[in-house]
């Protein structure tokens, strides 16, 4: 399933939105706990459509949502009993992740929830300037780690139970514990669920958050994050975004490595996806949409060709050929593959590509080698291309027989 559902809409949503600054404000802007806890009587995201958000999630051809049930302020995104401070005690008053869930299944849309282990309001968390950690515990705060965890326990048993089919557990801000028995409950509630890396015990998943790791192939199910704009990942006033061409090429060698890709909008506080966010969803989803086909039902074959321009993805006898780098020519070899492919496309437009084996005047000594023509650089200036290359059924094989050594095959 995990590498069926390959591209996500992570979702920062909280108190945090009404500042518009940043979701950890109360942290970097050294807030009163009581200042910034007293915002939730003014929290009323009229405008909040769980309907609206999975349309953003569908029009970019995503397959799953992330959402942010508790941050590291502590205030909780579903009807908790654990703690009155909650969504459903705003004037608001809703539980808007039972009608995520319920969008979700409708749409056949998985869900994957966020929590922090980090928490600025809990009176039991410790806040003592570790990691995420507020530096000192709140006015009338006492803290108690064994108190904490059973908060945090009947937490995630609700998050498990009241919510439906959960696909993944998005723990965040390692806690340097080791407490297996959190994922062993986890997986009894919520049987074939993914944990991440970032909780109580390894996980499933790694979780690499706003950068491209180095590499050919990811050497465990990997889930990478980012957000549509540079400085937060909850609502931001004066974001800055970034391309979507910047954002399509991380996205390109991340699947192409063969990992999953969650790309974080923050709502604001009446509960709208910024128009701009919404944008760049739309122009990534249709390049997503397009070069599917390379990412879902293909596996990374990274070492088939030597040129550094090039990551490569393969079915049987399809290979896709990735330029994360975007188009920087008119055409590109594929050395030392020299198989003439059936069929040349190129997914981000359909259009037909003339591909031919035949000498290049720097690979002289080497032989002949397959070269892809006419890329359409005016159609390709801020994305990703992905050239899909038929290939006879077996040629790719027999090729391999004949010398043509890649890595692996
Ligand atoms: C970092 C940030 C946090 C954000 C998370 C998303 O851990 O501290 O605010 O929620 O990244 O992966």
């Amino acid at each position: 399933m995990f590498q069926e559902r390959r591209f996500g809409l992570f979702v920062h949503w909280g108190l945090y939105a009404l500042g518009g600054w940043h979701e950890q404000a109360q942290w970097r802007l050294d807030i009163p706990a009581q200042d910034y806890q007293e915002q939730m009587h003014r929290f009323r995201p009229d405008a909040f459509s769980a309907s609206q958000w999975l349309d953003a999630v569908e029009e970019a051809g995503m397959e799953y949502l992330c959402f942010t049930t508790k941050h590291h302020d502590g205030f909780c995104l579903w009807d908790t009993q654990a703690t009155d401070y909650k969504i459903t005690r705003t004037p608001w008053g809703r539980d808007p992740l039972a009608e995520l869930s319920r969008e979700c299944a409708r749409r056949n849309i998985a869900l994957s929830l966020y929590y922090s282990c980090p928490d600025w309001h809990c009176p039991y968390s410790l806040n003592f300037g570790g990691d995420h950690q507020l530096p000192r515990p709140n006015p009338g705060d006492t803290p108690d780690l064994v108190k904490y965890m059973e908060y945090v326990r009947l937490q995630v048993r609700e998050l498990c139970t009241n919510y439906g089919p959960l696909a993944q557990f998005f723990w965040d801000i390692p806690p340097g514990l080791q407490v297996p028995s959190f994922n062993e409950e986890i997986r009894r509630l919520q049987p074939g669920i993914l944990i991440n890396n970032r909780g109580f015990g390894p996980g499933d998943y790694a979780t690499p958050e706003r950068h491209v790791p180095e590499g050919g192939a990811f050497t465990r199910l990997t889930e990478a994050c980012q957000s549509v704009g540079r400085r937060s990942w909850g609502y931001r006033k004066d974001e800055d975004y970034f391309s979507p061409g910047f954002l399509i090429r991380s996205m390109d060698r991340i699947f192409a490595m063969g990992g999953n890709y969650l790309l974080n909008v923050g709502p604001d506080a009446t509960g709208t996806i910024p128009p701009q966010a919404r944008q760049i969803l739309r122009q990534v989803g249709e390049w997503y949409r397009r070069c599917r086909e390379a990412v879902v039902l293909a596996k990374p074959a990274p070492g088939l060709v030597d040129n550094p321009e090039v990551m490569l993805t393969r079915r049987d006898s399809v290979l896709y050929a990735h330029l994360p780098q975007g188009a920087i020519s008119t055409g590109f070899s594929l050395e030392p593959l020299a198989v003439q492919p059936l069929q040349a496309t190129l997914l981000n437009t359909g259009d037909p590509l003339d591909a031919s084996v035949e000498l290049l005047p720097e690979f002289y000594q080497l032989g002949p080698c397959l070269v892809v023509r006419g890329l359409p650089l005016d159609k390709l200036a801020d994305t990703a291309p992905v050239v899909k290359l038929e290939f006879a059924p077996g040629a790719l094989e027999e090729a391999q027989g004949k010398g043509w050594t890649p890595q692996i095959l």
